[in-house]
């Protein structure tokens, strides 16, 4: 079993990576936190606090590679991490038509990219000394494509294809690499979402499943296992007719 002590977390102002970071907090925990809010990161980093572990709060746009790769290189430097969470993360929605051109270049930027410029340098650090843990925030939308977000599972997909590419590799380094889908979860992504989201969970209840998984060091941590089944079958229909069932999916509304 894995128990990291040094866990780098980007996107943890809110949602998931705020609960990550409060169920990784002890006393003996050291904590690197990211994301764009000064506010809200403050705000995750003294409730980590209180639970006894020390925190690092940087904010920036994970967007930005030199940032990003400045972020992960000065913390090692801090103190050597065992464990790297690539979690921040945007969806989009366009008044329920796909995400537009400008809405799809953020998603992109920061789904895919983010997570590349966040993963890339941290498995260069790992690499030189003796290795570690590096969680990729996917998602169950990563898996089939679904009317009104063809970015968002654009984004997810590929990140889930770049996961499983790096995987296999990475283990004669001794980093354990794990990719997380989760259906949905409970945080201000999905608030503004106005249709029925089965199985939704609050963000407390995801971050301790992951953590359970990344204990376990699962190449996969897919939930709930219900909707992954969904998922599976609708991939093994004849795409004439998950087209037509998917064509009848409530759509992501969004804000712009
Ligand atoms: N909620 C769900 O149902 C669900 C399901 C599956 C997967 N996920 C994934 O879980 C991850 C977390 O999402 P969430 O639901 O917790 O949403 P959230 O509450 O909106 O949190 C997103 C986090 O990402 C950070 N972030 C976004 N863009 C950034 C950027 N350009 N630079 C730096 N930080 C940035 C945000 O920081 P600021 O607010 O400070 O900008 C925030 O901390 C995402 O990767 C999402 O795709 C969510």
């Amino acid at each position: 079993m894995l128990v990291p002590k040094t866990i780098l977390i980007s996107g943890a102002s809110s949602g998931l990576g705020q609960a990550l970071a409060l169920a990784y907090a002890n006393k003996n925990t050291v904590l690197f936190l990211a994301g764009r809010d000064r506010l809200r990161l403050s705000a995750t980093a003294s409730a980590c606090e209180k639970l006894g572990a020390k925190v690092y709060t940087d904010c920036f746009d994970i967007t930005d590679a030199k940032l990003a790769e400045n972020w992960v290189l000065t913390c090692h430097d801090k103190q050597a991490f065992d464990l790297v969470i690539a979690n921040a993360g945007i969806s989009g929605g366009n008044y329920g038509q796909m995400e537009n051109t400008k809405q799809s270049y953020q998603i992109i930027s920061t789904n895919v990219l983010g997570v590349m410029y966040t993963v890339i340098p941290a498995i260069s650090v790992m690499q030189h000394s003796s290795g570690g843990q590096i969680a990729i925030i996917g998602s169950l939308a990563g898996l089939k494509g679904f009317p009104g977000a063809p970015a968002y599972c654009a984004s997810k997909a590929s990140i889930k294809v770049w996961a499983d590419s790096l995987r296999p590799t990475l283990k004669k380094d001794n980093i354990f690499l794990s990719l997380v889908c989760p259906g949905f979860i409970k945080t201000s992504m999905t608030d503004q979402n106005k249709f029925p989201m089965p199985l939704m969970m609050s963000a407390e209840r995801a971050a301790k499943i992951i953590k359970n998984g990344l204990e376990k060091k699962k190449p996969w941590i897919i939930f709930p296992k219900t909707i992954y089944v969904i998922i599976q079958m609708l991939n093994m229909l004849p795409i004439a007719i998950s087209d037509h069932l998917l064509a009848r999916l409530p759509k992501k509304q969004g804000l712009e």
